[in-house]
């Protein structure tokens, strides 16, 4: 994916991005590049359906494990917690406060909400062992309900919620929530 490596630098190179990549280690620099799908996608709602698709693809695999993978659903589970911790931190410390400011509470509390059931669904499969018969059965719940999340966002309150606000707040909240996002990765 060659193009994906220059849309990052590209990216990074604009704008109010300059300001701090200008003024990171090395180390840093390298991590955003390979940061995956949210750099490359323009505004944040494209960003946050690009994680939706990345998790997605992930499930579909660790679904498609048996119970004598251990190591690989292990490595799946890993892999889908921390996309969605750093997915997690994007919304609820950018977008669903936006939200509440703009007099959407009532969304923004029932999609954190939703956040918290993400947690327990991924503390449960951790503590269960995989080759426990309802191991995937847990995981095919999560799945389930994380894309019920992943319509109501992407269907209806993101695009709405992006239509309702100035260019400018969409650009703002985009570049806040990268940053967030770099933050974690
Ligand atoms: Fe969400
Ligand atoms: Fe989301």
């Amino acid at each position: 994916m060659p193009n994906h490596t220059n849309g990052n630098l590209g990216r990074l190179a604009t704008g109010a991005a300059l300001g701090f990549v200008a003024g990171l280690a090395l180390p840093h620099a390298r991590k955003a590049v390979a940061q995956g799908p949210s750099l490359a996608a323009g505004d944040w709602v494209d960003a946050l359906k690009a994680e939706h698709r990345l998790v997605e693809k992930t499930f579909e695999a660790l679904l498609q494990t048996t119970a004598d993978e251990p190591m690989k659903r292990q490595m799946l589970l890993t892999k889908i917690a921390y996309a969605l911790t750093k997915h997690a931190v994007e919304e609820e410390n950018v977008i669903y406060p936006a939200m509440m400011e703009n007099g959407r509470e009532e969304q923004a509390r029932h999609l954190v909400e939703d956040h918290g059931d993400v947690k327990t669904f991924i503390y449960d499969l951790r503590r269960m062992p995989t080759d426990d018969p309802r191991w995937i059965d847990t995981a095919r719940q999560f799945f389930a309900q994380l894309q019920e999340h992943v319509r109501e966002e992407e269907d209806d309150i993101f695009p709405t919620f992006r239509e309702a606000l100035p260019q400018e707040e969409n650009a703002r909240l985009t570049r806040m929530m990268n940053w967030e996002g770099f933050k974690v990765a």
